[in-house]
C-alpha cells in the first residue's frame, strides 16, 4: 500500500492536485512536455496520489505527487496546504474565489462563460422579472451586479440548457466550448461573461516555505506550455 496519508510537510515531495477529466489529460502533456514520466498517471487504476519523476539532472525537483480531485476540491485542498500546488479551471477559480496565488494561465482547456437565451429572446428588452439558470451562482450574481441589474438565480446542477426550454428560467450563463451543445438546444449565446482556461494555483505558505521546489515546478510547466 502506498503512504499517502500525511499532510504536506516542507521535506514531503511536492504535491500538485489535478482536476480530473478533460483538464487531467492535457495536464499529463504538459507534464511530459516537461521530460516527466507520466506512465503512472497514464495507468492510474484507481489510485488517487501518484508519483511522477522527473529526469535526473533535475535537483531542487526530482518529482512531485499528483493528487487527483475534483475541481472545487482540487481549490480546497490547495487552499488548505494539503497540496502545494493545483490545476483548475478559471471557471471554478471565480466561483470559489478563495485564497491561494494564481500563478500561470496554462492556456489549455479554453471556454468561455456565456449568458445564452433561447433563440430570438429579448433578454434585455423590457421585461420586469428575469430569471437566470447557473451551476455558476456566483460568477452570475456578480455578472449582473457589474451590470446593475436584479435577476433572480437559480442552480442547477447540470445540463443547464434544459432551464430556458423547459420555461425554468430566461436565460443560462454556462460554460461554452463550440457551442454546439447550445445550438442543438434552440439557444443563442448574447454576451460573454468571462474567458476560462486551466490555471495552475499555489498555496500562499507554500509559495514561500518551498521556494526552490515550487519556483522550478512553475518554470518547468511554462517551458512546456510555450507555443
Ligand atoms: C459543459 C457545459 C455545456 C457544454 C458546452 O457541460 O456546461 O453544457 O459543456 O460545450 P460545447 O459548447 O462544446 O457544446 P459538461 O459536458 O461539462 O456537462 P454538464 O452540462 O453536466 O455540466
Amino acid at each position: 500500500m502506498n503512504d499517502i496519508t500525511q499532510p504536506a510537510a516542507e521535506d514531503a515531495p511536492l504535491r500538485v492536485a489535478v482536476t480530473k477529466g478533460r483538464l487531467l489529460k492535457r495536464s499529463i502533456e504538459m507534464f511530459e512536455g516537461a521530460g516527466a514520466d507520466c506512465s503512472n498517471l497514464r495507468e492510474p487504476g484507481r489510485r488517487l496520489i501518484l508519483p511522477v519523476a522527473l529526469p535526473s539532472g533535475q535537483g531542487v525537483l526530482p518529482g512531485f505527487e499528483v493528487v487527483l480531485a475534483k475541481a472545487p476540491d482540487v481549490i480546497t485542498y490547495v487552499e488548505r496546504g494539503a497540496c502545494d500546488l493545483g490545476i483548475a479551471g478559471k471557471d471554478f477559480i471565480l466561483e470559489q474565489g478563495r485564497s491561494f496565488y494564481e500563478v500561470l494561465d496554462l492556456g489549455f482547456g479554453a471556454c468561455r462563460f456565456m449568458l445564452a437565451v433561447r433563440q430570438g429572446a429579448d433578454f434585455f428588452g423590457p421585461m420586469h422579472h428575469r430569471t437566470v439558470a447557473t451551476k455558476y451562482p456566483r460568477v452570475t450574481r456578480q455578472f449582473f451586479e457589474r451590470r446593475g441589474m436584479d435577476v433572480d438565480i437559480i442552480r442547477i446542477e447540470g445540463s443547464v440548457e434544459l432551464a430556458p426550454i423547459l420555461g425554468l428560467a430566461d436565460a443560462i450563463v454556462d460554460l461554452v466550448e463550440t457551442g454546439d451543445t447550445l445550438r442543438e438546444n434552440g439557444l443563442a449565446p448574447i454576451e460573454t461573461v468571462a474567458d476560462i482556461s486551466a490555471r495552475l494555483i499555489a498555496n500562499i505558505a507554500a509559495v514561500k516555505t518551498k521556494r526552490g521546489p515550487v519556483t522550478h515546478f512553475i518554470g518547468l510547466c511554462k517551458e512546456a506550455i510555450r507555443p
